[in-house]
Formats: structure tokens, sequence, C-alpha cells
């Protein structure tokens, strides 16, 4: 029992060594944001292109709708190009896992971006 004692009081002290040793000359840790899948979270009301938007579709779709992509006859890199496309993207993202029109092609976004997308277009588009 008294070893048993002996040991905790040694576990303590070291905890409390670590927990103390993070002084304030230790840079700061930035503050951890929970993955969003690229465009933001499902509680963003109001997505713009340029904070919500952009990264989706970079992280989807630039490799075939850029510059040497499958698809690079209709390039999604700019806010004109994509704005012009919405009502085309949107229809191509919500179908089903599988359906040959499904975009991207032979994925499928998750339903994070589907509805980030689909609210940034029901409000008009902001960039
Ligand atoms: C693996 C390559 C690939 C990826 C990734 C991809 N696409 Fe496509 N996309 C294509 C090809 C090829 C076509 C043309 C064939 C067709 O219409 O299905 C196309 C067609 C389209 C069209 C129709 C364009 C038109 O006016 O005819 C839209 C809109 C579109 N893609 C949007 C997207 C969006 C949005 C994403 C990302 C979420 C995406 N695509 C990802 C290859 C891709």
């Amino acid at each position: 029992m008294k070893k048993l004692k002996a040991v905790c009081s040694v576990l303590v002290l070291t905890l409390t060594v670590i927990s103390c040793s993070g002084g304030s000359d230790d840079p700061v840790t930035p503050p951890v944001t929970p993955p969003t899948g690229g465009g933001g979270g499902s509680t963003v009301t109001n997505p713009t292109y340029t904070s919500n938007i952009k990264a989706i579709i970079d992280g989807n779709c630039i490799s075939c709708h850029g510059p040497g992509g499958e698809n690079s006859a209709v390039p999604l890199q700019t806010y004109a190009q994509v704005s012009a496309k919405a009502a085309e993207i949107k229809v191509r993202i919500e179908k089903p896992a599988g359906d040959p029109l499904v975009m991207p092609k032979g994925g499928k976004l998750s339903q994070t971006n589907i509805d980030l997308i689909n609210k940034w277009i029901a409000n008009g588009m902001p960039n």
C-alpha cells in the first residue's frame, strides 16, 4: 500500500511537471479546427465563392476542369466560370453516386459540400 502511494505521488508529480512545462516561451499552438471537407462546415449560413466554394471546386473538380484536364473545355477556375455553370453544376452534383452524369465524375461530393454549393446558389452566388 505504501509502495502504491509512492508510485502515485511520483505519477502526480510527473504529470504536474509535464502540464506546467508549457511555459509562455512555447510557440502558441493554433486552435484546432475540425475537418470541414474543404469548403467549410454545414453551419455556414452564407457561403461565398471565395471562402467556401472555391476550395470545394479546387479540391474536387479542377483536376479535370482545369488546364490539361479531361474536360479543360469547361474550366471551373474562376468565379465567372463557376457561376456561369451553376445550374448545370447543381444538377450534376446531385446525381446519385454511380450515375454516369454525376460530378465529380466517378465520385460523389460529401453531403456537406453539396449542401454548401446549393445554399450558395440559392443565396445568389455571392463572390
Ligand atoms: C475525373 C474528371 C472529372 C472530375 C473530377 C470532374 N469532372 Fe465534371 N466533367 C468531366 C467530363 C469528362 C465531362 C464531360 C462529360 C459529361 O458531360 O459528363 C464533365 C462535365 C461536367 C459538367 C457539364 C459541363 C457542360 O456544360 O457540358 C459540369 C457542370 C461539371 N462537369 C461539373 C463538375 C464539378 C462541379 C466537378 C467537381 C465537383 C466536376 N465536374 C469534376 C470530368 C470531370
